[in-house]
């Protein structure tokens, strides 16, 4: 998975994150250089659909969580959008108009399906399961906590704080989480982190 996911508030408006789907797309199309047969569920974005790959276009985190869950089985698994927590529990059908004198509207929230979750613990899980883990704080410590709570096999975890310009930029320094082992990777940019861990997944599988 790559991207944002937007959530609808009503035909015109939705709540939506930073991700621009560079880090997702970088690692799929590198799968994809190395030979893997690889299917990208990505959210909305404006970079191009990577070469090589069946890119599968999706709007909201409901659709992209069928996309991925629909296409199980798969020998691997790399979640990597950045999924709304959150929906609006009842979209409206119409436009929201500003009515003179009224409050602003209460947006009541639901929760979304957690893909990487929903796949780390599926009977069809892939023999390999791999997450990111977008934090401001504790990056590592919370890392940790979503490898075990999500049944991923590596998290790799990322300082998304506005002053790191992750979010959005080109380059990345992520935190190779395993029940194992804890990897600190360089400052590097998101082709370049893209194609280590496809080094590492194709090494799992030689
Ligand atoms: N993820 C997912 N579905 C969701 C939320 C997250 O598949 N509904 C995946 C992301 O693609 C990523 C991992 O879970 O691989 C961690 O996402 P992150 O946004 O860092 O964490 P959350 O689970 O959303 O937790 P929190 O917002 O509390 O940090």
């Amino acid at each position: 998975t790559s991207g944002p996911t937007h959530e609808p508030i009503d035909p015109v408006r939705y709540i939506a994150n930073r991700s621009s789907g560079k880090q997702g797309h970088a690692i799929a199309r590198a799968l994809a250089k190395l030979g893997a047969d690889v299917t990208l569920v990505s959210g909305p974005v404006t970079i191009p659909d990577p070469d090589g790959v069946k890119t599968i276009h999706v709007e909201r985190a409901e659709e992209m969580h069928d996309a991925v869950v629909s296409r199980l089985p798969a020998d691997i698994g790399v979640f990597v959008a950045a999924v709304a927590d959150w929906r609006v529990a009842t979209s409206a059908d119409q436009k929201i108009k500003k009515q003179p004198g009224d409050a602003p509207p209460a947006l009541q929230l639901t929760e979304n399906p957690d893909i990487l979750k929903t796949v780390g613990h599926h009977e069809k899980r892939p023999k390999l399961v791999i997450g990111f883990a977008a934090e401001t704080q504790n990056v590592e410590a919370n890392g940790l906590s979503k490898l075990e709570r999500k049944g991923a096999d590596y998290i790799l975890a990322n300082n998304v704080s506005a002053d790191t310009g992750i979010m959005g930029g080109a380059h990345n320094r992520v935190t190779l989480i395993s029940k194992s082992a804890v990897d600190h990777w360089p400052d590097m940019s998101k082709s370049e982190v893209a194609e280590r861990l496809a080094a590492l997944i194709a090494k799992t599988f030689s």
